[in-house]
């Protein structure tokens, strides 16, 4: 990578972030793409949080993506919020455009490019969402948006998973998702947005113990490690997965689309997943 004075710098800042494969993931692709932006990666505890974020804008920076545990804590640091992350509830991307930051959301996006690639249809479906945190929001509004029969948050934290029902109950004006303690035998399509399974806790899954119907699609947004457990026991049940890679790739694009303000084309897609293919 050749660094000079007018490289752009991006980031993310998280907490741990040692798991994170945004860096390389987006440094190949800028190098592939001929542009010229450094990516890092910046373990910012909560505490220091408010001090790192004014950094990056004094410092220069064009924008910075945001992850586990600050999305939400972000809102309140940025000056303007764009609708769809005001909706989530929640920051996944920071632009700055003359020492302003706006924040936005791309997580649902992504999401939703991910299922279309995998040709998921949710349209009349019953959706499952395990977990009601940052990225639960931006799934599942993204996905009662888009259809489905009907939708169930299952939560660690039953309060937070009936709090996300009643916001998507609110935004499409129609009781569509109910919270429930236990996964439903009817469910047509599980997605975890848990950190369960993520690594170094990858003998974890959401699912351990419910026996799944084979006709279950099986979607997992942690993409470290790629094959979660969850993804594994649901293989081994005859179930079609889908892994987080394909959000990652679908969130990170458009998050350069709105540093850049540049709209890329279809073939952007391919080039990010080849390299995801060489991490
Ligand atoms: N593929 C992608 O592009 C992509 C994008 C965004 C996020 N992600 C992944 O999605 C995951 C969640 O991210 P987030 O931003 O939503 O995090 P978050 O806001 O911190 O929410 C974490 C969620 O996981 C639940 N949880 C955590 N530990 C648990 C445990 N031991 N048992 C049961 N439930 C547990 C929490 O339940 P409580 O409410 O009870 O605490 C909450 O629902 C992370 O693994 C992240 O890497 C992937």
């Amino acid at each position: 990578m050749d660094i000079s004075p007018l490289t752009k710098i991006v980031g993310v800042i998280g907490h741990p972030i040692g798991h994170s494969l945004s860096p390389r993931l987006h440094n190949n692709f800028y190098k592939k793409l001929k542009l010229d932006i450094a990516y890092l990666a910046f373990d910012v505890k909560p505490a220091e949080l408010e001090k790192a974020v004014r950094g990056m804008a004094a410092l220069g920076f064009i924008g910075f993506n945001v992850t586990i545990p600050h999305k939400e804590s972000m809102l309140n640091l940025v000056d303007e919020v764009e609708p769809g992350a005001q909706l989530v509830g929640a920051i996944n991307t920071v632009k700055i455009a003359d020492g302003k930051l706006i924040g936005h959301n791309t997580d649902g996006q992504g999401f939703m490019e991910s299922l279309k690639r995998n040709d998921v249809n949710i349209r009349d479906r019953h959706i499952v969402v395990l977990g009601a945190g940052g990225a639960a929001r931006a799934v599942s509004i993204a996905v009662a948006a888009d259809g489905p029969k009907r939708m169930t948050i299952v939560n660690r934290t039953f309060e937070r998973g009936r709090h996300l029902a009643f916001s998507i109950n609110d935004k499409i004006g129609k009781r569509l998702a109910k919270a429930a303690s236990e996964i439903p035998r009817d469910a047509d399509i599980i997605i975890n947005t848990t950190s369960l399974g993520m690594w170094p806790d990858v003998h974890a899954s959401p699912i351990t113990g419910y026996s799944l119907r084979a006709d279950t699609v099986v979607c997992d947004i942690v993409y470290n490690p790629r094959k979660t457990l969850m993804l594994k026991q649901a293989e081994a049940m005859g179930c079609k997965t889908v892994d987080g890679i394909g959000m990652l790739i679908g969130q990170a694009l458009r998050s350069i689309e709105i540093w850049t303000d540049t709209k890329l084309d279809s073939g952007a897609w391919n080039t990010m997943q080849e390299e995801i293919e060489h991490i």
